[in-house]
């Protein structure tokens, strides 16, 4: 059976990593969350008082962090380590979700970041989620999904989660650090958030994961298909 790179790009929160992680479980791939290795990085930075304006700081600091994705049958996904440490859940925090996106934009970072993501992808098989996926590190994947979703459900939906953790959370806050990420991510000088020419568009505001899932699919099967012919 011929195996494929999937890359699924979007906006923050809507949804990239649910759909992900369905695919490649339905598929039998890997996948892998490229954000949490910028997460990861970003907390090693805050962690360690790393001044990230100080070039030569930031090239020191990369030296010293070793990432890592560990499959965890407990939770039935693969989880980062960051030096040997678990930190999947301690990434998600606000306090981290307020500085990443202002880290991503550090070439350094990316091209420590990109060059494992290659790595982590040469055997194909792989579903890989972020927002640069199907534009640099991957181009020549056999299907780049594009995802997006309307503000305040992306809004809504990254609230709901974040608040199972912190009930002291606000919306307004979730709101502003929302489209501040959005507007980093997407305006950046190197490789910007952008939907590549050959993605497809999945909007999710008005259908259900088991629609998205469903449409994934026969993406799936059509490029399948396709390749299988030549
Ligand atoms: O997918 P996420 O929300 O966990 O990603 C966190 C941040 O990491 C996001 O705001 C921008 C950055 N990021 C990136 O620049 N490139 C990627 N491929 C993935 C994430």
């Amino acid at each position: 059976m011929q195996k494929l790179t999937i890359t699924i790009d979007g906006w923050s929160s809507c949804g990239k990593s649910t759909l992900a992680k369905q695919l490649a479980k339905k598929l039998g791939y890997v996948y892998i969350d490229s954000g949490a290795m910028y997460r990861a990085i970003t907390l090693y930075f805050l962690r360690n008082h790393v001044d990230w304006t100080d070039i030569n700081e930031v090239k020191e600091a990369l030296q010293q962090i070793e990432l890592e994705f560990l499959f965890n049958p407990k939770s039935d996904q693969s989880e980062i380590l960051l030096n040997g440490e678990n930190v999947e859940f301690v990434i998600r925090d606000l306090v981290v979700a307020e500085k990443v996106s202002e880290i991503a934009t550090i070439r350094e970072v990316r091209d420590f970041a990109v060059a494992q993501q290659r790595k982590m992808g040469r055997k194909k098989g792989i579903v890989m989620d972020g927002r640069d996926i199907g534009t640099v590190v991957f181009p020549d994947a056999e299907l780049k999904i594009f995802m997006t979703a309307d503000n305040a459900i992306r809004v809504q939906r990254r609230y709901n989660e974040l608040y199972e953790k912190n009930p002291n959370i606000t919306l307004e806050e979730v709101k502003t650090n929302l489209e501040l990420r959005d507007f980093i991510d997407s305006n950046r000088e190197i490789s910007p958030l952008r939907q590549a020419d050959d993605a497809r568009l999945l909007d999710n505001s008005n259908i259900s994961e088991a629609e998205q899932l469903k449409i994934a699919l026969n993406w799936v099967d059509e490029t399948l298909h396709v390749k299988r012919k030549t």
